[in-house]
């Protein structure tokens, strides 16, 4: 049963899920995890409390003979907005809402330490930056203690991604994003985390080769090495850290070279690679992980920090799969983004924004669309074939689950979304829904027009043939069982008239 891979703790809460093993160790941490950063505002209290507290035993029981101690890190990258997953058909893993309900059941006291590499952001859109207000809510109900800034959120303008940070308290890390035009540091460059008497150091950096041509406004990324050998020093000098994280948003060899120049990182954590670690690497001093994949796997490093460094690591990569069950916090988070966006005026709601990226196919500027109800006089048969398919009933799968509003989802289930005469949101549920004749032919203003003259010599336009790159435009990746041309178009052929 591949529910969860490797429970490490049996002391489980009631009400949890079944444990697969009962014989496998607990390693639960002894005391929580404690942020000590820029408490937010409203937990001022608590800081004091918390700060106290880790003053009391940070002289009592710091230093010399501190227990060896370990640390249990979870962490996500590239996850890509995926709060939850679209729904499109079964077999989807990940999302947020998933590693919610795993990290409650191996973790019920959140004691572990939560770490993003970056790439949460999903795009640049108005609704993505919304849709980035609500994932930053689910990254502090999931505990997380830092998030790095990797290619996506450093597409962003440096007052958009400060207007964010501001807004959401998403606890964002960058050491080498800086103002292009003040040459200020745009995010704090690291968090300094208290847990189980111990400091730990949390880094963040991107690699400028990830954004080489997609930086947001007025942002630079500096040279990571210059960024490290400036920082490195007064960290270890303020702070004394007993691990040192550095959340690296880049690829493995550039993981190893900084691994091989700097021996005061302990752990790094990437990035900016094709798939997760297939082994746990160590280089010079340090031990390197990553993963990818929105939000489908979570790496999972165990390690035991020593008064003179870090022993037995251990690491794993779990799969977010399908029969975890989504988590009920975080679904309404999503479903709180949704019912907001149905509220929000966006750019792509008023013509001529639209986007050149649009995933319909075969659409033709200068042409209209008119609804597939327009061609159902001269197409009879072809129309009552398609009437019968799912394709009709497109958005109605969309209204039923209240994401008719979502500009993610409504592309593909809709015709012509983002193109001048296209589906617009203001519609409703009255015209160009669902997948039309127009939605895989294109829009056919020009074609009723000249095909009504009944002149066939007067006909000067015609449909471009399709065939199954058409298809694959909508039916690919998560959004579609397996494409196969030969099993997909049986069930919604049509053609000419007899
Ligand atoms: C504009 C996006 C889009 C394009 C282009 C598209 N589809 Fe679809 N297709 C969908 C959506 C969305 C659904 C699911 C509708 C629902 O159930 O709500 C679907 C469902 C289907 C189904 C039903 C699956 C089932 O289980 O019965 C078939 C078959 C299908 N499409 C075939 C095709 C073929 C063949 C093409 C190309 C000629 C194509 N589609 C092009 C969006 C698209
Ligand atoms: C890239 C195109 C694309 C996007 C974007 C997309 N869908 Fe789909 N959706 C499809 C296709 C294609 C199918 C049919 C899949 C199949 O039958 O294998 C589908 C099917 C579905 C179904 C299943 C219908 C059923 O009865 O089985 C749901 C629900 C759904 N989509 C919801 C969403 C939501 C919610 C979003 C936005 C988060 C979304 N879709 C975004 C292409 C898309
Ligand atoms: C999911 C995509 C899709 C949808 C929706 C769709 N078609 Fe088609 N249609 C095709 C494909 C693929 C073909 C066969 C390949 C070709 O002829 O280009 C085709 C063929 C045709 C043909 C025959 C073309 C020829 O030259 O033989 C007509 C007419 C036609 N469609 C009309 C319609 C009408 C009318 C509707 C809406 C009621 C519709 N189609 C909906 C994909 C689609
Ligand atoms: C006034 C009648 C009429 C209307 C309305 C009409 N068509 Fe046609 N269409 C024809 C005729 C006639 C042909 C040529 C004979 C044939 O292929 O069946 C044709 C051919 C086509 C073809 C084959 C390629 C081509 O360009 O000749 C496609 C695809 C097609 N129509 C799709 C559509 C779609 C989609 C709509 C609605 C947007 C539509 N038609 C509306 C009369 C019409």
């Amino acid at each position: 049963m591949p529910f969860f891979t490797k429970p490490d703790c049996t002391l489980l809460g009631p009400g949890l899920y079944p444990v697969a093993s009962a014989t496998v160790p607990c390693t639960i941490l002894r005391s929580p995890t404690r942020e000590q950063v820029i408490p937010p505002r409203a937990n001022l209290l608590k800081a004091v409390t918390i700060f106290l507290f880790t003053a009391l035993f940070s002289t009592s029981c710091r230093k010399e003979d501190a227990p060896d101690t370990l640390f249990q890190i979870y962490f996500t990258a590239d996850v890509n907005g995926r709060l939850e997953p679209c729904g499109c058909f079964t077999g989807q893993y990940g999302g947020l809402t998933r590693i919610d309900t795993w990290l409650k059941y191996n973790d019920p006291e959140a004691t572990s330490l939560r770490l993003d590499v970056g790439d949460a952001l999903k795009g640049t859109t108005d609704y993505d930056v919304i849709h980035y207000e609500h994932l930053a809510a689910a990254f502090q109900r999931l505990n997380y203690s830092a998030l790095n800034a990797g290619s996506r959120e450093a597409s962003l303008s440096a007052s958009d991604l400060q207007t964010l940070v501001a807004k959401t308290g998403a606890p964002l890390i960058s050491a080498n994003l800086i103002d292009s035009i003040s040459g200020e540091p745009v995010l704090p460059a690291y968090r300094i985390i208290d847990s189980q008497n111990r400091k730990i150091a949390v880094i963040g950096l991107i690699d400028p080769k990830s954004v080489a041509n997609t930086i947001g406004k007025n942002l630079e990324a500096v040279a990571m090495e210059t960024t490290l050998s400036n920082l490195l020093p007064g960290i270890e000098s303020e702070h004394k850290p007993d691990l040192t994280i550095l959340l690296a948003f880049t690829t493995e060899e550039t993981m190893r070279s900084l691994a091989k120049q700097f021996y005061e990182l302990d752990v790094i954590l990437g990035g900016d690679v094709p798939q997760p670690s297939q082994e746990l690497v160590t280089e010079n001093e340090s031990l390197i992980l990553f993963t990818t994949n929105q939000a489908r796997a979570v790496g999972d490093l165990k390690v035991t920090v020593t008064d003179s460094g870090t022993t037995d690591p251990e690491f794993d990569i779990h799969l977010m799969e399908e029969g975890i069950p989504q988590s009920p916090e975080i679904l309404a988070i999503s479903k709180e983004y949704r019912e907001l966006i149905r509220n929000t005026e966006l750019a792509i709601d008023t013509p001529g924004s639209a986007s050149d990226d649009s995933v319909i196919p075969g659409s033709d500027f200068g042409h209209e669309y008119t609804g597939s109800q327009s061609c159902a006089a001269c197409h009879p048969t072809a129309y009552a074939a398609w009437q019968k398919s799912r394709h009709a009933h497109a958005f109605t799968t969309l209204v039923k689950g209240r994401t008719d509003a979502d500009p993610n989802c409504i592309g593909c289930h809709s015709v012509g979304f983002g193109e001048t005469s296209g589906y617009r949101r203001e519609y409703g549920e009255t015209r160009l829904t669902n997948v039309g004749c127009e939605s895989c032919h294109g829009p056919g203003s020009e074609h009723i027009k000249q095909r009504a003259l009944g002149d066939p010599s007067k006909v000067t336009f015609q449909f471009r043939p399709l065939g199954a790159s058409d298809c694959t435009k909508c039916h690919h990746g998560e959004f579609s069982r397996p494409f196969k041309w030969e099993e997909f178009w049986p069930l919604i052929r049509h053609g000419k008239e007899p």
